[in-house]
């Protein structure tokens, strides 16, 4: 097992618009950008009096493990029936925003492209029961979205360990994508002809499913599903605890979620174009292993 400071890179921030200097922005996002967790141990996100009455998994519906929140679009969903939304459409809302701030503030060449996407409120113990391996995020996995193509874009994602009884958020960080890649693409069949345009017209997916997603998704499945891989692939764990923020490209880390409750977290999607080292993309990576193309301009 690696050690945790080889799989993180720290920092002392204490607020989410932190006043840092450039030296410190570059060091964030050659870290970040090259397969490492920002962790940020003095980063807590405080709740008001009225959200730590929301601090109990009976308030997700018991279909999800999660509230999501759109701020572009100010809805709130995953909420149980008997609660109001008020009080965690604010909390996430403010989530949201404090996020924001974090990512623009840290990484400024991200800011004109960062699209802001779902907000989520985690209740529910990681530790417990799944129905099925793909969806068991305490196997080791990197991000890949079923319904909804990327297209290359990354996946940056915020998470933030509000738990109120000290328990700590416990992760796995696993190999680099690209030694993830090259143990798990060659064998991934490559899409089916017109597989994409018919998952579409079945709304299955919005929105073409491309190349790239096909076998990001791929990776994601055979990872979960490889039992020989989860047990003897080298890992570092990471505990998070609460009051300490982290940020991850979560389509590059493979990680795996053990144990935790209550946690936010803001999934931003940015363009390939927007990062400071593109080529360590994953759509660069792929591409470079496949060559070929992998979001072609027909799609
Ligand atoms: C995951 O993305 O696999 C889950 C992360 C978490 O909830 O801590
Ligand atoms: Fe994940």
């Amino acid at each position: 097992m690696s050690s945790k400071t080889d799989a993180c890179f720290s920092l002392p921030i204490g607020n989410w618009r932190p006043e840092v200097d450039s030296a410190i922005q570059k060091q964030a996002v050659d870290a970040l950008e090259s397969g490492r967790v920002v962790f940020l141990p003095n980063l807590p996100f405080p709740l008001t009096a009225e959200e730590k009455l929301y601090l109990r998994p009976d308030c997700v519906s018991p279909k999800g493990k999660s509230v999501k929140y759109s701020s572009a679009n100010k809805k709130l969903w995953g909420l149980a029936k008997k609660e109001t939304p008020e009080i965690l459409d604010l909390m996430l809302e403010r989530y949201s925003k404090s996020a924001e701030n974090l990512i623009t503030t840290l990484f400024p060449g991200y800011a004109p492209a960062l699209l802001t996407g779902n907000a989520s409120y985690r209740p529910v113990e990681a530790d417990g029961r799944v129905q099925s391996k793909r969806h068991d995020d305490r196997l080791l996995h990197v991000d890949a979205f079923p319904s909804r193509p990327v297209r290359g874009e990354r996946i940056l994602r915020v998470f933030t360990n509000i738990n109120p009884n000290g328990s700590m958020r416990n992760w796995r960080v696993g190999e680099p994508f690209a030694d993830v890649a090259a143990r798990f693409l060659p064998r991934i069949p490559a899409p089916f002809p017109g597989s994409a345009k018919f998952l579409k017209l079945l709304k299955i997916t919005k929105g073409l499913r491309t190349p790239y997603d096909h076998y990001m998704l791929g990776l994601h499945d055979r990872m979960k599903l490889d039992t020989n891989y989860q047990e003897k692939v080298e890992y570092a764990a990471i505990a998070f605890p609460p009051g300490s923020s982290w940020i991850v490209f979560s389509d590059q880390v493979s990680h795996a979620a053990m144990s935790g409750q209550y946690a936010l977290e803001q999934t931003f999607a940015l363009p390939v174009a927007a990062m400071s080292k593109p080529e360590t993309s994953p759509l660069k990576v792929l591409e470079g292993m496949k060559g070929m193309l992998l979001v072609p301009i027909t799609y």
